[in-house]
C-alpha cells in the first residue's frame, strides 16, 4: 500500500527519494510525488502512473534542495489522479503532507475546515492533514502535528515537511509503519526497511502515537505528552542483493525458484539437531493450557492458515477453526484466556489481522505471531512470535511466504502437539524427518517449470478456470485460483471437489480449464471420479498428481503435471509449486503486469 520516504541531510533529495520510491513499488501503488524545500519554498512534482515516469517529468529540474519526502499512493479516496496525488499542501502552499492509511473522520474535518475558510483542492482525505496542521500552527511544527494528529481518527502513517520549518521533517504514526534511519549524510524515515537499503545499517521503529522530528543531524522521538522516548536500535539484515532480480525476467518466478531455501531456512532454526522435536521460543506451561484456537490472517496467508487447520487437526486434541482475519470481530469466536490464537502474515502489518489480534488480546486469548517480517506491528503486539525465513518478498502475490508458512505453521502444530501430549513421538519424528528432506523434493517440483510454461500457452485465453481438491490440498486449491486471479486477471476458483456437483459445474462447458489436484493420500478415487465428470462435460482436465502412472489419467486428462509425492506437511507444499507456476506463466503469457498486478498492494494497511 503506499509509501513514504522523508530525507533531511547534505545530500541532493530529489534522486535519494526517486530511489527510495522505487524500492517501494512493491507495496503496491498507482501514483507517485515527491516535495521539496528548495530556496525557502516547496516544489512539488506528482503524476499518476509509475515513479519511472514521474522520474522522466522531473529529469530536467533544476533543484538541489537537501530535504524531501515523496510518496507512492495506492488510491482510497479519490480516483489515481495527479490531483490527488501525495504530497499535498495547505492553503498557503508552505506545508506539505505524505500520508499512508485512512483519517476516518476527514470528512467532518473537511467540512469544518472548509467552514473556516480553507480551500480544499483534491478528494482525498491527506489534504485535510495539511490544513489542519496549518490551522494549528503558531510557530512550532512539531506541536502543531502532534495537534492535528489528536484530532484525527484511524490508523495512518505521515511526514509533514514546511518550508518556514526547514531544518526538520515531523513523522508521526498510528498504525502504519515507519522506521527512522540516520545514514551518515542525514535523517531518513521511510515506511519500509528496502528504501533504506544500502544507506542505513540501523533502523529505529517508530511505535504507535508517537511522533519523531528529523534533523541533519538525527532524530528524537515524543509520545502524545511530548515526553522524549528512547528505542532500541535493530541491524538491517537484508542484503541489498536480495532485492534484484538476479537473472530472473520477474520477482514472482525468482521468488518461486526460492522456495527450497526459504522453507529450509525456516525449518532449520527450529528442528533440534536430533531432528526429534522442535524448539520454539514459546512457554511450555503457557501453550500447554488452551482449549480452543484460531488461526486468523487474510489473502494466501489465510490459505496457509487453512492447509494448517486441516493438519492441525490431526496432531491437537482442541477444536481448531481457520478464519478470516477481518470475519474475525465481526463474528462471537469463543476468547478466554484458553483460547490460543495464530495470528499469521507475512508482511507483520496487515491491519486486518493487527485488529483481529488486538480483540482477542483484548479478551485475554494467548496470541502467537507467526511473521515474516521482524519488529512488525504483529511481531511486537503478539505474546510471542514464529518466524519465517523466507527473505524479503518483493512480488505482490506471494509464493515463497506461503509455503514457507506452510512449513513453520506444521512445525508449530508438532510444538504444540508435544506440549498437549496428543502426538506421539514417533509420528512426530516421522513428520520431522519428511520436513528436513522437504526442501529437496521442493527442487524436484521446480523442475516442471517448462512443462508448465508450455501447458500455460493452451489455457491463457481462458475466461473461468476451476481449481478441485480435497482435504489439506482444498487450501492450495484456493491459493492456486488467487494466483491465478491476482496476476493474470482470469477469474478463477477454488472448490472441494466434493462441492463440485452442487453448483460449480454449471460452469464448466467446452475447453473450461479445470484444475484438479490428484494425490494417492486423500479420496484419490472420488476425485478421479470428479475428473471424469468433467471430462463427460468436454471440459479441459489439468492434473496436478502425485499418482502420474495411475492409467485411467491417460484417457482422462488432458495435461498430467507431476509433484513429487509426500504426505502431512509437506503435500500442500509440493502441490502448490505447479500452481504457483501456472499463474506466473499464463499471466506472462497474457502480458499483465506480473510483480505489481492493478489494484493490488504487498502490504494492505487499511481495513
Ligand atoms: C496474495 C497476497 C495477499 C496477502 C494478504 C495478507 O498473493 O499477497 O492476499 O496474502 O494481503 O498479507 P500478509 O500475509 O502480509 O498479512
Amino acid at each position: 500500500m503506499c509509501g513514504i520516504i522523508g530525507y533531511i541531510g547534505s545530500q541532493k533529495a530529489l534522486p535519494l527519494l526517486l530511489e527510495a520510491l522505487k524500492r517501494l513499488e512493491y507495496r503496491g501503488y498507482d501514483s507517485a510525488g515527491v516535495a521539496l524545500l528548495e530556496d525557502g519554498q516547496i516544489m512539488r512534482f506528482r503524476r499518476a502512473g509509475k515513479v519511472r515516469e514521474l522520474e522522466e517529468d522531473v529529469r530536467t529540474a533544476a533543484t538541489t534542495a537537501t530535504t524531501g519526502i515523496g510518496h507512492t499512493r495506492w488510491a482510497t479516496h479519490g480516483k489515481p489522479t495527479e490531483d490527488n496525488a501525495h504530497p499535498h499542501v495547505d492553503c498557503s502552499g508552505r506545508i506539505a503532507v505524505v500520508h499512508n492509511g485512512i483519517i476516518e473522520n476527514y470528512a467532518a474535518l473537511r467540512d469544518r475546515l472548509a467552514a473556516e475558510g480553507h480551500t480544499i483542492r483534491s478528494e482525498t482525505d491527506t489534504e485535510v492533514l495539511a490544513h489542519l496542521i496549518e490551522a494549528h500552527l503558531d510557530g512550532d511544527l512539531l506541536a502543531a502535528v502532534r495537534a492535528a494528529v489528536a484530532q484525527a481518527q484511524g490508523a495512518f502513517a505521515l511526514a509533514v515537511l514546511s518550508a518556514d520549518a526547514p531544518d526538520r521533517l515531523i513523522v508521526a504514526r498510528r498504525g502504519s509503519p515507519l522506521v527512522l534511519a540516520n545514514d551518515g549524510t542525514g535523517s531518513l524515515v521511510s515506511s519500509d526497511v528496502p528504501a533504506l537499503l544500502g544507506r542505513a545499517t540501523d533502523v529505529q521503529y517508530l511505535s504507535d502515537n508517537e511522533i519523531a522530528e528529523l534533523t541533519r543531524d538525527g532524530f528524537r522521538i515524543f509520545d502524545t505528552s511530548g515526553r522524549r522516548i528512547q528505542r532500541p536500535t535493530h541491524q538491517v539484515t537484508t542484503d541489498p542483493v536480495a532485492i534484484q532480480k538476479a537473472g530472473y525476467k520477474h520477482y514472482m518466478l525468482k521468488e518461486i525458484h526460492e522456495q527450497a531455501r526459504a522453507i529450509g531456512e525456516t525449518i532449520r532454526e527450529k528442528l533440534l539437531p536430533s531432528a526429534a522435536s522442535v524448539s520454539l521460543p514459546l512457554v511450555q506451561s503457557r501453550i500447554r493450557r488452551f482449549d480452543h484456537v484460531y488461526l486468523v490472517s487474510c489473502g494466501t496467508a489465510f490459505h496457509a492458515s487453512m492447509a494448517a487447520e486441516y493438519l492441525w487437526e490431526g496432531l491437537l486434541p482442541v477444536p481448531i477453526q481457520a478464519m478470516i482475519a477481518s470475519e474475525f470481530r465481526v463474528r462471537s469466536p469463543h476468547l478466554s484466556s484458553r483460547t490460543l490464537v495464530v495470528a499469521v502474515s507475512q508482511s507483520g502489518e496487515t491491519i486486518d489481522t493487527l485488529m483481529a489480534l488486538r480483540h482477542a488480546r483484548e479478551r485475554g486469548a494467548q496470541v502467537i505471531a507467526l511473521v515474516n517480517n521482524e519488529q512488525s506491528a504483529i511481531d511486537r503486539e503478539a505474546d510471542a512470535s514464529v518466524y519465517t525465513r523466507a527473505g524479503i518478498e518483493i512480488g505482490v502475490a506471494a509464493t515463497k511466504t506461503f509455503t514457507a508458512q506452510i512449513a513453520a505453521l506444521g512445525l508449530l502444530g508438532i510444538h504444540l502437539g508435544q506440549a498437549h501430549f496428543s502426538l506421539p513421538a514417533a509420528r512426530a519424528q516421522e513428520e520431522l524427518e519428511r520436513l528436513a528432506r522437504l526442501p529437496g523434493r521442493v527442487i524436484e517440483a521446480l523442475r516442471a517449470s517448462d512443462q508448465i510454461c508450455e501447458v500455460s500457452e493452451r489455457i491463457h485465453r481462458a475466461r473461468d478456470v476451476l481449481y478441485l481438491a480435497r482435504g489439506s490440498l482444498y487450501p492450495v486449491a484456493l491459493e492456486g485460483a488467487l494466483k491465478l486471479k491476482e496476476i493474470s486477471y482470469i477469474h478463477a476458483e477454488g472448490y472441494p471437489a466434493g462441492e463440485m456437483k452442487h453448483g460449480p459445474i454449471a460452469l464448466i462447458d467446452e475447453g473450461t480449464p479445470v484444475v484438479t489436484l490428484l494425490s494417492r493420500g486423500t479420496a484419490y478415487d472420488k476425485v478421479l471420479a470428479n475428473i471424469e465428470e468433467v471430462k463427460a462435460r468436454n471440459g479441459f482436465t489439468l492434473v496436478v498428481t502425485d499418482a502420474p502412472e495411475e492409467p485411467s489419467l491417460a484417457h482422462l486428462a488432458d495435461v498430467v503435471l507431476a509433484v513429487p509425492a509426500a504426505e502431512g506437511i509437506s503435500r500442500p507444499i509440493l502441490f502448490a509449486i505447479p500452481l504457483q507456476l501456472l499463474a506466473y506463466y499464463i499471466a506472462v503469457q497474457r502480458g499483465t503486469d506480473v510483480d505489481q498486478p492493478r489494484n493490488l498492494a504487498k502490504t494492505v494497511t487499511v481495513e
